[in-house]
């Protein structure tokens, strides 16, 4: 049976999951929008990821006599001011999002539940590599130019990541892979 903290923070990493795939659907809906849709179809890739990563948390405690509770969640934001300033908070998000499943692993091994803290070892590789991605995607963006029309060239790198990162969800079976 998961102790009651480790179940309450592994709820709470939940809820961040599903607000983070919330946050980037409404991104990916406004560069739709706004003429980006490369960058539009990357983000509802990356929907579909962080949806993912709540459902593998939902069915880890429920399958380890916890209870999964699905939250409500604040509106993300609507509209930004141009696409690297979107990126720039795809980055803050998820440098966030590591320090919080470093704060729920810390939690685990703090209680000695070494399951479930061996469990999120693949949560800390994912976020290593999340925010690496998004660190060269900035990096993309600022070589290209941020003022000079750089963006609207970024959009087809955007569209030919977008379709390796779409195969490779494929691939590892997507939902159906945790369902
Ligand atoms: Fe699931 Fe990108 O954090």
């Amino acid at each position: 049976m998961i102790k009651k903290n480790v179940e309450t923070a592994i709820n709470e990493q939940i809820k961040r999951e599903e607000h983070s795939s919330r946050i980037y659907l409404a991104m990916a809906s406004w560069a739709e929008q706004n003429g980006y849709p490369g960058a539009a179809n990357w983000l509802y890739v990356q929907t579909e990821e962080e949806r993912i990563h709540m459902l593998k948390l939902v069915h880890y405690l429920n399958d380890r006599g916890g209870a999964a509770i699905i939250p409500a969640l604040d509106a993300p934001a609507a509209s930004f001011k141009s696409l690297p300033d979107v990126f720039q908070e795809v980055l803050k998000h998820e440098e966030y999002i590591s320090a919080s499943i470093n704060e729920l692993y810390a939690i685990c091994t703090n209680e000695k539940d070494f399951t479930t803290a061996n469990y999120l070892q693949w949560y800390i590789t994912e976020q290593i590599e999340e925010e690496k991605t998004v660190r060269s995607i900035l990096d993309q963006i600022k070589l290209a130019g941020a003022d000079k029309g750089g963006p609207f060239m970024m959009d087809k790198e955007f569209a030919a990541m977008a379709t390796v990162k779409r195969a490779a969800l494929a691939l590892s079976g997507g939902a159906n892979a945790v369902i």
